[in-house]
């Protein structure tokens, strides 16, 4: 195939968006492109963009003003946006900006290739259809130059869409209808992931918990080839070599007791959930949309804390949304200590256009909305470092990702409760130091806010008698 040039890809937003990217880079590959290191020496630049807050909206169009020297610098370069500003704003991003070649929604990712053509034929398109069939997901296989940012784990979509309205929430706009993949496809790009060498898979879907359930509600799951969660992580849970499963994000309304017994009972399933709270007050979630209050939230802790001890659970919060007074954050906060969430992404409420959040009046005023994200970040920096010093002296097992931010030889990677640990570097260094993608077991030795400090174990390797998945090949320590 004749070479195409170098593409770069700019990813903003959530964990679908990187899975995204990389779908597009695995194309790009299939149509003659190689990755570039950078922007600076791409031909092709595609930006994917987020707009879950105004913030990250206006990311796109002061990169876009910059990016006209970009293009400008040298003929033949491309511009593309995609992702869920691009399916927001569509066409109008051509319009607004001469120098965007082609615009995509988040359904067609499959025609980048198409559109780059007719760019190159001097004609400017918008495709941001959405497309309610299985056939987005029908893309070619791993390319041999594509290559995982993160060795050892990987992203996989099991289903897109949410079909739940909260208030604030665009994602139902830029994402569409809720649509589950069959569970065949879904387990058989784990097996080749599997195959690959991955150890982890993360299981993406806007409300992952709600796979499968438009299709038992309405009698064709046998039909459309979908199951409950629960019974999917059953099955991917039987493959061998998949030692780690996540699944991002679970919705609490869809928490029933099959993912409860799945924690319990499968042991690839980690010891971690990311339950999005959004807030602790009753009256404040019932303007969100929620569809729970905080007593069924506290429930689905105390379940997970009864099936699994040690599990760890984290979540998202927002403050300041319209009307909410200081008794409902203080709610907030109450709930937060009850739960002892490891950890917690906090936003402040922003509008987002065409939701029904968007036209209340009673907004919380800027300067207290601020107030309230730092009193929550404090209470927070509090939990997670109770919980990394309750961890000290503990064995674990962590995934090796990559060199550490800390420098001094120190690697990073992730236990299986989804902490970060920073491995100190060996003295006298190890002749086959542990590499990115590697299972290794460390002792806990320190607990900073930020992280969990170890050592390796000095029972160097984990036999298969050991591991407690007991399915794995013997770890390459
Ligand atoms: N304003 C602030 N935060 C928001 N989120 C979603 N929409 C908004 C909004 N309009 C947060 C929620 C969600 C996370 C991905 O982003 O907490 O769980
Ligand atoms: Fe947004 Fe609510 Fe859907 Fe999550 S469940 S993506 S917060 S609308």
């Amino acid at each position: 195939m004749t070479s195409q040039g170098t593409f770069y890809i700019r990813t903003y937003g959530c964990q679908m968006n990187v899975h995204d990217s990389d779908k597009l880079a695995n194309l790009l590959h299939h149509t003659g492109f190689s990755r570039a290191e950078d922007d600076a020496e791409a031909d092709l630049l595609v930006i994917n963009t987020c707009s879950i807050r105004d913030k990250a909206e206006n990311q796109l169009y002061s990169d876009l003003g910059k990016l006209r020297e970009w293009k400008e610098e040298r003929p033949g370069r491309f511009l593309g946006v995609g992702g869920c500003v691009a399916q927001q704003v569509g066409d109008g991003i051509l319009s607004r900006f001469s120098h965007v070649d082609f615009v995509f929604g988040t359904h067609n990712l499959r025609w980048v290739p198409a559109m780059l053509d007719s760019a190159r034929q001097g004609q400017r398109r918008g495709d941001t259809k959405e497309i309610r069939s299985l056939d987005r997901f029908d893309l070619p296989q791993k390319h041999t130059l594509f290559e995982s940012v993160t060795p050892g784990r990987a992203f996989l979509t099991v289903m897109e869409g949410c079909d739940m309205f909260c208030s604030f929430c665009i994602v139902p706009r830029t994402r569409g209808r809720e649509i589950s993949r069959p569970a065949e496809a879904i387990l058989a790009e784990a097996r080749e992931l599997a195959q690959r060498g991955v150890r982890e898979v993360t299981l993406l879907g806007q409300t992952v918990n709600a796979y499968g359930r438009h299709d038992l509600g309405r009698g064709r799951s046998q039909q459309a080839g979908t199951m409950a969660f629960g019974e999917l992580l059953r099955h991917l849970d039987e493959i061998p070599g998949i030692d780690r499963i996540r699944y991002t994000s679970p919705h609490p309304l869809f928490f029933d007791e099959a993912l409860i017994e799945a924690h319990a009972g499968l042991e690839s399933v980690c010891p971690h959930v990311h339950l999005p709270l959004q807030s602790g007050s009753d009256l404040i979630l019932k303007k969100m949309r929620r569809r729970y209050g905080r007593d069924r939230y506290l429930e689905i802790v105390d379940e997970l804390r009864e099936a699994v001890p040690s599990i760890a659970i984290t979540t998202d919060v927002i403050v300041g949304f319209p009307g909410e007074s200081e008794a409902d954050f203080e709610d907030t906060l109450d709930l937060m200590k009850q739960a002892e969430f490891v950890d917690s992404f906090s936003f402040k409420y922003s509008p987002r256009p065409e939701t029904a959040a968007a036209d209340l009046t009673d907004q919380v005023d800027p300067k207290t909305s601020q107030d309230r994200l730092e009193r929550l970040q404090n209470v927070q920096r509090g939990l997670t470092l109770a919980h990394h010093r309750s961890r000290v002296g503990e064995k674990v097992e962590v995934l090796i990702e990559g060199p550490s931010r800390r420098g001094g030889g120190q690697l990073r990677g992730r236990d299986r409760h989804h902490r970060l640990v920073n491995l100190l570097a060996e003295d006298p260094p190890s002749p086959s130091p542990p590499r990115s993608g590697d299972l290794v077991e460390v002792d806990l030795v320190e607990a900073t806010p930020h992280s969990l400090i170890a050592k390796r174990s000095s029972a160097q390797q984990l036999s298969r008698a050991e591991n407690p998945r007991g399915k794995a090949e013997p770890l390459r320590i």
